[in-house]
């Protein structure tokens, strides 16, 4: 057995853990960047939670606000020319995947000379000096806050894909599941999926450890048992504080396991049509389950039976139907769509869309290899 296991160096887990931001923050700097979504923070006073501890104490925070989902190159080299002109030693990102990958990607390329494009085409090479980031998710689902990558999109090419480096890890992580706290329904329900789909896509990877399995099959618990209860009730905290340790947890199995066939889909697919990520996972999930089923029962069986939705004595081809019935049921009760063609998918599109996700390294990891013929009929279902 061989296998690397890269891990963040401090996650900081639990309701209120927010209050510990200045005191970690001041340990890399007196100036920082922080950087926020569009709304995540500005309901139900959020941003006091985040932005009292870093006043308190004496940080002069430099504000890149309004980054919205799906960011593109044009979005970090904005973050990354206010950076430099106010010399920040500290980048903060609060939000969702969006704006921590932003954050991430602005720390990462601090140093870096030339434009974001020519690290996205892989023109340039990465450097390993990086600014010091800190993550503080205000969604349950990306898993940004513990990966090395920042998946950012570029209109000019239609690419949405990762710029990704070792160094680009968090110093820390905050994750406080009260700013889960605030998320709207449809964001539960997305964000959860995502969340789901890293820890069942890395659990199966071919690149999956027993490191990574013990993360990924505890984080598809954790989220099977409460993504619903949160959903329905969002003033849950035991169920936000649940799914947002499932998402973490299978933000670490992904770090180092990578996804599979579900997000070699969702990019072509998220970025043609404009559909938010979490969605797109969510709807595909139970399809690409079902291509799975073969080389991923014994896998699906093992947490079939950890949910209890299966008798011991089955055998794991049926254990596994089992799993594929449940997340069937969990998408409807979520009240996801049902098919990609719901929200866009057209036919006469599926060639080039298979002919993208081809390309990506999460189709490599996913455990049944998928030619051009089987994604097309993934597709074709979904219309
Ligand atoms: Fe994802």
């Amino acid at each position: 057995m061989l296998f690397d296991f890269l891990v963040t160096p401090r996650i900081i887990f639990g309701p209120g853990s927010s209050g510990r931001l200045g005191v970690e923050a001041k340990s890399f700097g007196k100036k920082l960047l922080l950087c926020m979504g569009k709304k995540s923070l500005q309901s139900g006073g959020m941003i006091e939670r985040v932005v009292g501890p870093l006043k308190a104490a004496g940080l002069e925070v430099v504000y890149f606000g309004g980054i919205a989902p799906e960011p593109t190159l044009s979005v970090v080299a904005e973050g990354l020319q206010i950076a430099r002109r106010y010399g920040v030693e500290l980048v903060i990102g609060v939000g969702g995947g969006s704006v921590i990958d932003v954050a991430k990607a602005i720390a990462g390329l601090y140093f870096q000379e030339g434009r974001v494009e020519d690290y996205f085409t892989g023109a340039r090479e990465l450097g390993e000096t990086v600014l010091p980031w800190i993550a503080v998710p205000t969604t349950a689902g990306s898993g940004a806050e513990v990966t090395r990558n920042a998946v950012l999109s570029d209109p000019a090419s239609g690419r949405k894909q990762s710029i990704r480096n070792d160094s680009w890890t968090a110093r820390v992580a905050v994750v406080d599941p009260v700013l889960t706290m605030t998320m709207p329904r449809r964001l539960t329900a997305q964000t959860g999926m995502d969340a789901l789909t890293h820890a069942l896509e890395a659990y199966t990877s071919r690149w999956a450890t027993p490191l990574t399995d013990c993360l990924a099959l505890e984080a598809a618990v954790l989220i099977c048992r409460n993504l619903y209860s949160a959903y329905r009730k969002g003033s849950d905290r035991e169920a936000r504080q649940q799914v947002m340790l499932g998402s973490l947890m299978a933000g670490m199995a992904l770090n180092n396991a990578r996804a599979g066939a579900v997000h070699a889909l969702a990019h072509p697919v998220g970025i043609r049509y404009g559909i938010p990520h979490g969605m797109v996972c969510g709807i595909l999930l139970p399809f690409v389950m079902e291509f799975n089923l073969t080389h991923a029962a014994e896998k699906y069986a093992r947490l079939a039976r950890e949910l209890g939705i299966v008798s011991g004595d089955g055998g794991a081809e049926e254990a596994a139907e089992r799993l594929l019935h449940f997340v069937r049921a969990l998408k409807q009760r979520l009240e996801l769509p049902a098919r990609l063609g719901e929200v866009g998918l057209e036919e006469s599109d599926i060639p080039e869309l298979v002919e993208a996700a081809l390309e990506s390294g999460s189709l490599a990891a996913n455990i049944r290899k998928a030619a051009f013929s089987d994604l097309e009929e993934i597709l074709k279902k979904n219309l």
